[in-house]
């Protein structure tokens, strides 16, 4: 008899808490693409660690919807990976609350997305912004995932999850896989082009520091050319010249060219040449998409039943992973 394969398992999520930039697209959602196939991918539309900040309902609603298609969009097949909203499995936040009650306050006082974020928002940091790395450990270890495909400013927060799994492991028996996260070498921090010292933020308050997935063309090429740069002049793979090493990791991770080639390439020739090169290569690459996420948001029907189909076979298996969590710590089963 033919043995089943068993694959292994793949999960990862984007907050539609802004509009998704290309840090979204080239530290995560390319890479969740050449994944799958390889893998069985749970791809997640985060909602509940969107609201750990103020979101007005009818703007969640809309992102929600448009981060779906722009997973599709990209290339992420719906017949075979498994697409859903994470407020549609119950299951992340109960698990999120077992977790929260194993996690120290210190583990989640250094971490540093925390302090980065409670610096914004002062005295008015929700305590779910506190506690957000214990949902996202429990969105990982529900679906007991080998891979977790996310940008370098996720680490920290993988990191924790592994801890999470081995402490509830140690304290009761085997239960949760225990992780690792996978970073791209190239794309896994695309800075800020306003401030390359800062990594591009969809929550920026200015929009020239980011480019998002849905921008036009237009708006793109005046954003490319506005990026900061330096006086060098010279188109080099520096730490001294950290905006043109972000506008050549761009150029590298969409187009393939080497740091080595582009250097040579645009030798003795200006910014302004470079700049627009990033500016086509960053057009070529979401123009199809836009045009797709269009056509799918044109058929919310047909995304109803995806996100629908998501939801019921990730609640089938975050929901055996639960009870086995509920067992194990002595909550009484309803029999
Ligand atoms: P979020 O929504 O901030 O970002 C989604 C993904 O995009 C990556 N990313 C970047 N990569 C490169 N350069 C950038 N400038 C950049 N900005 C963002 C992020 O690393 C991430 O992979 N907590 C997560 C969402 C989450 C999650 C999970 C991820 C919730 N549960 C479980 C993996 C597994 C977050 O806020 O990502």
């Amino acid at each position: 008899m033919e043995q089943q394969e068993v694959k292994k398992v793949i999960f990862s999520g984007i907050q539609p808490s802004g509009d998704l930039t290309i840090g979204n697209y080239l530290g995560a959602l390319k890479n969740w693409v050449k994944l799958q196939g390889e893998y069985d991918c749970y791809y997640c539309i985060v909602d509940l660690h969107a609201i750990t900040v103020k979101q007005i309902p009818k703007d969640l609603r809309r992102r929600t919807f448009e981060v779906l298609a722009i997973y599709i969009a990209a290339g992420i097949d719906p017949e075979k990976n498994t697409l859903f909203i994470q407020s549609h499995v119950p299951a992340h936040s109960e698990l999120a609350w077992n977790l929260n009650c194993n996690t120290y306050m210190g583990e989640l006082s250094r971490m540093t997305q925390y302090k980065d974020k409670s610096k914004r928002y002062g005295n008015n940091i929700a305590a779910g912004l506190f506690n957000y790395p214990a949902l996202m450990a429990a969105d990982i270890l529900l679906y007991q995932a080998d891979l977790v495909p996310v940008g370098a400013d996720q680490k920290q927060h993988l990191e924790l999850t592994r801890d999470l799994a081995e402490r509830f492991n140690n304290a009761y028996s085997p239960t949760f896989k225990i992780p690792e996260p996978y970073i791209p070498k190239a794309g896994a921090k695309i800075m800020d082009l306003q401030d390359p010292t800062k990594k591009m933020s969809k929550s920026s308050d200015n929009p020239n520091s980011y480019i998002l997935i849905m921008d036009t063309p237009d708006v793109i090429r005046k954003k490319i050319s506005r990026a900061v740069t330096d006086s060098i002049g010279i188109v080099k793979y520096s730490d001294e010249q950290l905006g043109v090493k972000n506008l050549m990791t761009i150029l590298n991770v969409i187009t393939g060219k080497t740091f080595d080639e582009i250097e040579k390439y645009y030798q003795g020739k200006g910014y302004a040449e470079f700049k627009k090169d990033v500016g086509d290569a960053i057009i070529n690459e979401l123009e199809p998409i836009q045009k797709k996420v269009k056509e799918l948001l044109d058929d919310k029907k047909s995304l109803e039943e995806i996100y629908k189909k998501g939801a019921e076979k990730a609640n089938y298996v975050a929901n055996k992973t639960l009870r086995k969590v509920q067992k194990k710590i002595g909550f009484i089963p309803i029999k």
